[in-house]
């Protein structure tokens, strides 16, 4: 296939993640199309990424009138039509497969022939995603860490069937959008997560064995081995929900027992304590 020049790109899910890549494209100059499952959803990703551009003016790094350009380069829907006009997509929805495949093959009927289609899932198969679609040579993996405005890195992961041209196209946009693209082929975790999940795993087990506090191991990985910052904070600022998920969808493909979330994690996650997002976590945050 030859990719097509991206000019226009699509965000499908607004969260935190969807809108900070949403965040980063307006920057960049894309027209962006953001898509969320409701109006009011749609219109408070639009409140954090102006909340984090005026941050920017306010801090002497962006434009008065930069900003206001980059706001207007981001138009809102609720409906994966307004996909047709888009070279490249991005989905950043829930972790779950179903939904993903549900929403790959709807809109493998919405775009052009030649548009890309990608995913910035953390731990599932994209070539499990890919086999949604009858033209499975366009679809790659774009994945972002958290936060994806601050994060330099994107891994652009090919996934079995993935063209020489898509995985080009994304790695060129991950330029464009001011970060370090990595190519990475499509395993279990891909690079950073087949590394960070079961680590981050062993520093909550020591929680337990060692009883330290979550203060006590926030300082010790950041006073002793240079993380910017603990794991405890981490894990809250990811989702404890998310980094549950992720750690069984690796134990899944894995059974390397590291990969397992720890009861402890999975305790929180079943009361409600998903971090950041949800107000408490390991640490409680005010909103
Ligand atoms: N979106 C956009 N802008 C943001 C933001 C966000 N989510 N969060 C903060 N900012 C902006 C704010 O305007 C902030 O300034 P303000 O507080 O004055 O308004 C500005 O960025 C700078 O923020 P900080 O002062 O907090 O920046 P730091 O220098 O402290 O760095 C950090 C923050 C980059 C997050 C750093 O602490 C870090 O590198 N932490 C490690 C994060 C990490 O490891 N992420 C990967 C997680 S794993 C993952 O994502 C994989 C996935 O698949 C699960």
């Amino acid at each position: 296939m030859t990719a097509p020049e991206i000019r226009t790109i699509g965000v499908v899910g607004l969260g935190a993640m969807g809108s900070g890549i949403a965040q980063l494209a307006i920057e960049a100059g894309y027209a962006t199309v953001g898509r969320e499952v409701s109006d009011d959803l749609g219109e408070r990703a639009r409140e954090r990424i102006a909340h984090f551009l005026q941050r920017k003016v306010d801090k002497g790094t962006l434009g008065v009138d930069e900003r206001a350009a980059a706001l207007d380069r981001l138009s809102l829907t609720t409906s994966l039509a307004d996909f047709g006009r888009c070279d490249l997509v991005i989905e950043a929805i829930v972790e779950d497969l179903g939904a993903k495949l549900a929403l790959f093959s709807e809109l493998e009927t919405i775009v052009r022939p030649d548009a890309i289609l990608a995913t910035n899932t953390s731990a599932l198969s994209v070539t499990e995603i890919a086999a949604a679609v009858s033209t499975s040579e366009r679809v790659v993996g774009m994945h972002f860490f958290n936060p994806a405005p601050l994060m330099p890195l994107v891994e652009i992961v090919q996934a079995e069937l993935s063209s020489r041209a898509a995985v080009d196209a994304a790695y060129t946009v991950g330029e464009r959008l001011g970060k370090r693209p990595i190519r990475c082929h499509d395993t279990p975790g891909f690079v950073v997560n087949r590394i960070l999940i079961p680590l981050v795993n062993d520093c909550l087990r020591v929680l337990d064995e060692a009883r330290v506090s979550p203060e006590d191991l926030d300082t010790a990985m950041t006073a002793g081995a240079g993380w910017p910052m603990g794991p405890c904070t981490l894990v809250d600022l990811v989702g404890i929900d998310v980094h549950v998920h992720a750690s069984e969808a690796l134990y899944e493909k894995l059974r390397e027992p590291r990969m397992a979330p720890p009861p402890r994690i999975v305790a929180m996650k079943n009361a409600g304590l998903l971090g950041r997002k949800s107000g408490r976590g390991f640490y409680t945050y005010d909103s």
